[in-house]
């Protein structure tokens, strides 16, 4: 495809990327890879460009964008408000897949959705950040992927989701962890985790030495607007099987595709995508979108997933199973 380059994921060719910094620069759009998934970028500054996210994807335009950034003087242009120990916290973890919401400044109100905060993350990727240094710009920029599918975690399933929709791919192989950015706001003296990802609740609450609530424990929190949306699902069934012995049954009784750990699909006849093994969410959670798509270009009209551990990854592991399952499950 003419609109596909690719790009060496560490020491991306300089030409390539003053390229993509002159599309952003003309209020075009570029696809490009991070250590979370591959993002659909405009320039964050203007509301026309962002406006064409929008529309490449068949977002619904009340569901705000994450503005990528490269330092703290980008921060400074687009929020304001925190406090200087925030401030310190957020020195140490960036570059990383954290994303904060915070007091917007300076900033239109399409990428925000009409909203007062902005949300900012400072990505851990080369090719974002030579991006974000070559055109001065902060990039917004959603998951590159179809409204309503899993995140991309390769340039291919951008292309397949978006096609020749969007200027310029930039193919820097799978992107790292394969899940999204952890979505955090404060909230007084503590922080509330609007959406699990790849930096763990563990971690943060490590590092900011405050209390952590995951939105949605309590009927009061704060909803992350996107998070109301059918998200990161497969078009076909996906249930959620709690237990092995319900699973190895269910296979038994049913033409299905099984997903999940290596060590359940040793016990299990049917045909099966492995995650990875138990002892390693990392891999599990690399491989867990990818194989939503390959479940549905299967034969199979559905497929059973299993359950796994909540601790660090696993957080945002199991809450992207339990919105590709809608709530389907047995025991
Ligand atoms: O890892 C990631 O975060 C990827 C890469 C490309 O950076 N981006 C990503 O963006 O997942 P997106 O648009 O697919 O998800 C952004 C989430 C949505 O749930 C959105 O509602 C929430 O962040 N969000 C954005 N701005 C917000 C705001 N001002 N307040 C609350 N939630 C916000
Ligand atoms: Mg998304």
């Amino acid at each position: 495809m003419e609109n596909v380059r690719k790009v060496h994921p560490v020491n991306p060719d300089p030409k390539i990327i003053a390229e993509a910094a002159e599309l952003l620069k003309k209020g075009g759009t570029v696809a490009f890879p991070t250590e979370t998934v591959y993002g659909l970028g405009a320039n964050a500054m203007d509301d026309e460009a962002c406006r064409r996210i929008f529309s490449v994807k068949g977002r619904q335009q009340d569901n705000p964008i994450i503005i990528h950034i490269n330092d703290f003087d980008q921060l400074d242009q687009i929020s304001y408000g925190i406090s200087t120990s925030i401030r310190e916290k957020l020195e140490v973890i960036w570059p990383g897949p954290l994303t904060v919401v915070l007091k917007k400044r300076n900033i239109g109100s399409i990428p925000t959705a009409g909203l007062d905060t902005v949300a900012v993350r400072m990505p851990a990727h080369r090719v974002p950040q030579e991006m974000i240094k070559s055109s001065k710009l902060p990039i917004a920029a959603p998951s590159a992927n179809k409204s309503g599918s899993p995140s991309p975690v390769f340039a291919s399933e951008v292309l397949e989701d978006l096609g020749s929709k969007v200027d310029l791919i930039l193919d820097g192989g799978p992107a790292y962890f394969g899940i999204e950015s952890t979505v955090i706001m404060f909230n007084g003296d503590e922080i509330i985790i609007l959406r699990p990802g790849a930096f763990s609740a563990e971690d943060i609450s490590n590092i900011f030495a405050m209390k952590v609530r995951v939105s949605g424990e309590s009927s009061d929190a704060p909803i992350s607007p996107g998070m109301k949306y059918r998200h990161y699902a497969p078009v076909k069934e996906l249930i959620l099987g709690k237990s092995e012995d319900a699973i190895i049954k269910f296979c038994e009784e049913n033409d299905v595709l099984f997903i999940g750990s290596s060590e359940l699909a040793r016990k299990i006849n049917s045909d099966s995508i492995v995650l990875g093994s138990r002892r390693d969410l990392y891999e599990v959670a690399r491989n867990l979108f990818p194989s939503f798509r390959a479940l549905d270009k299967s034969k199979y009209s559905k497929g059973i997933i299993e359950g796994f551990d909540e601790r660090g990854i696993g957080l945002a592991i199991m809450n992207r199973i339990r919105k590709a399952t809608g709530g389907r499950s047995i025991t």
